[in-house]
This record gives structure tokens, sequence and C-alpha cells, in this order.
């Protein structure tokens, strides 16, 4: 790759409520480090050559989190945001007559820092249409069951409950319903007979630390490509991605 293409920049916004262990997961893996490493695939109109020496090389442009957000004061991912010196914001939702507003001072903030992609990791709040209009196809979220089985707050333990064998991690993009957005990738985890809400919750937490900045490399070097008009269907282009998903 030409060293042009390394100067790009793909800016994230990281949307988190709570703790941020998958804001975490995307500062250690992702932030400031090249999307990607060329594999060695061949590619048309590249000789041997040329091939050989471009095997190894970085690929894609560099990810930088360029902005945290969040709507919980203090909440333990701006800690995590401070201490790795990325820019924060805050919006409680108390300093705003009604959702509307809320997002949209959210929308102005994350449109001024020039982002790429919005990722929701652990944002408890349901967005309006507004916001997500803002962003079309640039919002993804996480969501710790496999998708369309067991949304809302409490997956983790509605899916233990219910007595599943297999459940596991979604990443989606975000449309303005509550968890339905078209899926981008899912990891299966199997429930074992061991297993309690606990040890089920460390599996899923671990597996969203692998599938979420994998979901955003994609995304940085143009490998998803959104839905065509009547589909929900998302053509993901893995590229190996060295993780195991369906
Ligand atoms: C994750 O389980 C995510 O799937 C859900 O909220 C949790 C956030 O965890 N939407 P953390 O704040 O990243 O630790």
């Amino acid at each position: 790759m030409g060293g042009e293409e390394r100067m790009n920049v793909f800016r994230v916004a990281v949307l988190a409520s709570g703790s941020g262990s998958n804001l975490q997961a995307i500062i250690d893996k992702l932030h400031g480090r090249p999307a990607g490493r060329d594999l060695g695939r061949p590619e048309p109109g590249r000789t041997d050559a040329r091939q050989a020496d471009a095997v190894g090389k970085d690929v894609g442009p560099t990810i930088e989190v360029a902005l945290v957000v969040s709507d919980v004061p203090d909440a333990l991912a701006l800690e995590r945001a401070r201490r790795a010196q990325i820019p924060r914001a805050v919006f409680p939702f108390k300093d705003y007559g009604d959702r509307e507003e809320h997002d949209l001072a959210m929308a102005e903030a994350i449109c001024a820092a020039g982002v790429d992609l919005v990722v929701l990791a652990g944002y408890m709040r349901l967005l309006s249409p507004v916001f997500v209009q803002a962003f079309p196809w640039r919002v993804i979220n996480l969501h710790p069951a496999l998708l369309p089985a067991f949304p809302g707050t409490n997956s983790i333990a509605d899916a233990f409950e219910y007595g599943v064998k297999v459940t596991g991690v979604t990443v989606h993009f975000v449309d303005e319903g509550l968890d339905t957005g078209p899926v981008i990738a899912q990891e299966p985890i199997r429930v074992e007979v061991e297993d309690t809400v606990d040890s089920l919750a460390r599996k899923i937490h671990a597996a969203e630390h692998r599938l979420l900045p994998a979901v955003i490399r994609l995304l940085a070097r143009g490998r998803v490509r959104a839905p065509l008009l009547g589909s929900r269907v998302v053509r993901v282009d893995w590229d190996g991605e060295d993780i195991w998903i369906v």
C-alpha cells in the first residue's frame, strides 16, 4: 500500500453508559493502529514479486477513537477515555427537555468531531430517529445475545433462564427500533451444563471483546456492505480475520 493510504484515518466515536470494557478493547486493539495487515491474498493485476513485497505490511486506514460520549457523568468508560487521552463529551439526560433534544445535542458533537463511525458499546438508551438518520449506515451496536433472540437490556440472564443451549454476541447496524437493525456479525457461545449466569456472562464479554474490534476493522477497510433496498442482508468479506464467526 502506498504511503498516501496509510495516512488515512478512520475516526470512531464510542457511546458508553457503563464500565466500558468494550471501549477498553477498542482502545487496546485498535486505537492508533492500522485497520489490517496484508495477508498475501492474490489481487488481480499484482505480480508475484509485488505480492511478496506487500505481505505483512499495514493496509487500510489508521483507526482513531476520536471521541467518547456518555450520558452518565461518572461512567467508568469516561475514565478509561481520560487515561487514553481521548476527548470526552457528557450529555446527562436530565439536562435536556426530551430524548430528541438530548440526542440532537449528541449528534451535533459527534458531527463536529468528524467521525466515520459511531459505535454503541454499552450505551443504555434507545436513540431517537433524528440521531439514527444523521448517520445513515454509520451507527453500530453490540448486543450480548444472538439477535433476534433476547433483545433488550437483560439478554444474558434471559437466554440463560430460557434454557437455550447456544447463545452469543451480535454486532448490528442501528435502526430506529430496539435491537432490530440488520446483523453484521455474530459469534455463537455454547451454554454448558456447569454454566451459571455469571460464567456465561464472562464468556459473552470475552466474545464481545473479540467481535466488536474485528467488525470495526472490517468497516474501516470497506469490507462491510450495507443491505440493498428491500433487504436486510449485510455482506461481509472477512478476509482472514482470525476469529470463529458465523
Ligand atoms: C455489553 O454486554 C454490551 O453487549 C451491552 O452492554 C454491555 C456493555 O459492557 N450492550 P461494557 O460497558 O463495555 O463493559
